[in-house]
């Protein structure tokens, strides 16, 4: 199959792992016979040192010209003082696309079960999904600034929660059949509407089984009792703040990928993770969030899903022999650089060619 896929790998470490993506990538058009046409653009911090903008008409023109996009992250404290802001390009890239449901998928298995500060027997059942609404609420509201008054408003068509919870009931229904949709309805108007539109919803999945908790309460028993959540629906900032919680479950971060996704096969897939400046330009960081996340692309852009699982299953295999980078906190594994674990997941996906 011949797909045309545009990487746009940003700042900070997002160009250290988008070589992993690229060549996993390279690794499964040789062993599957696919012609990947990979393309690379700026974005973010490095839009507006080569461009001037956060996201050049030429960047955003090549992703709509493309089957697929996959980003590294964007930001840093160097573009602190600028006029624009890296973020916002990222920003502008999901809204333009209409990429409006992101999901997160936060799955424990033998490989990270000893990585969490959580205990193991809280931390192991975990498999949970979250669909954060992307491209509404206070992240695209009208923003002011006038002398000592700042303003954000949080505004929610029921349109944009509609279709989003929509497909979260509709992965329910693969998956363990219970929703969880989160919300501030005790304070937040756009928030009881959220909570009115799950409700009119449900009625159409009764197969579903349907609870509605307030954020604060969510944010809490993600850490509590994991496995109790099958599939987590909620809008664009709590679903923001709640993936990083959970990637505590898993141990890093840096594992945890994502798929923004609209009605067509087109998506955006980039890892939860950011540009973290602190081990940027060190070799540090872990590749797994953003090789997963092209795992998600093969499966959800391009049906690939024997693809798809053989990236799963080098990585997975990589862990298992040992090979983790620093931030997957246990003692007993060799610590491994950004590039050595690339290197070992690429080497299982050729081996494992040869050996079938
Ligand atoms: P961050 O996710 O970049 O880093 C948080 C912590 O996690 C840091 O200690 C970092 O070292 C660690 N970490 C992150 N990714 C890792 C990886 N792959 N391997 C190992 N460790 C990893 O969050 P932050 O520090 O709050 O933000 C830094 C910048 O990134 C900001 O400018 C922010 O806006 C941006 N950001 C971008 C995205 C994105 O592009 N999608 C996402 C989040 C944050
Ligand atoms: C994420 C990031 C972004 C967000 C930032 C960089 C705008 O934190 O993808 O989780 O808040 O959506
Ligand atoms: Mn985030």
């Amino acid at each position: 199959m011949k797909k045309t896929i545009a990487l746009l790998p940003g700042d900070g470490v997002g160009p250290e792992v988008m070589k992993g993506a690229v060549q996993v990538l390279k690794a499964i058009e040789k062993r599957f016979g696919h012609e990947f046409n990979m393309n690379e653009m700026p974005v973010g911090g490095s839009g507006i040192d080569t461009s001037g903008t956060s996201l050049p008409d030429e960047t955003l023109q090549m992703c709509k010209n493309s089957d697929a996009v996959l980003l590294g992250a964007v930001g840093g404290p160097r573009w602190d003082g600028h006029s624009e802001r890296p973020e916002k390009g990222l920003l502008k890239l999901r809204s333009e696309l209409g990429v409006y449901a992101n999901f997160r998928p936060v799955k424990s298995n033998a490989a990270f079960q000893d990585m969490s500060p959580l205990k193991k027997e809280i931390v192991k059942d975990t498999d949970l999904l979250i669909v954060r609404e992307l491209t509404g609420g206070i992240y695209f509201g009208e923003k002011t600034r006038v002398d000592e008054r700042a303003e954000d408003s949080l505004v929610y068509h029921k349109y944009e929660i509609e279709r989003t919870v929509r497909i979260a009931f509709e992965e329910a229904r693969k998956r363990k059949k219970k929703l969880t949709s989160v919300d501030k309805a005790n304070v937040l108007e756009s928030s009881r509407l959220w909570r009115e539109t799950v409700v009119e919803l449900s009625a159409e999945y009764s197969d579903v089984e349907t609870e509605h908790l307030l954020v604060d309460h969510a944010a809490m028993k993600l850490i509590q009792d994991p496995s109790h959540f099958d599939v987590i629906v909620t809008e664009n900032m709590f679903g923001d703040i709640l993936s990083d919680e959970a990637s505590v479950l898993l141990g890093s971060i840096g594992v945890l990928p994502s798929a923004s996704l609209r009605e067509d096969d087109f998506g955006l897939f980039e890892p939860v993770h950011g540009s973290a400046p602190d081990i940027a330009g060190k070799d540090l960081a872990n590749p797994a969030g953003m090789i997963m996340s092209a795992a998600m692309m093969l499966k959800y852009s391009f049906h690939m899903n024997q693809e798809s699982e053989a990236v799963e299953k080098a990585l997975q295999e990589a862990f298992n022999a040992g090979y983790r980078t620093g931030d997957m906190r246990t003692g007993k594994f060799q610590h491994v650089s950004c590039s050595q674990l690339i290197d070992q997941v690429v080497y299982r996906i050729e081996e494992d060619a040869v050996s079938a």
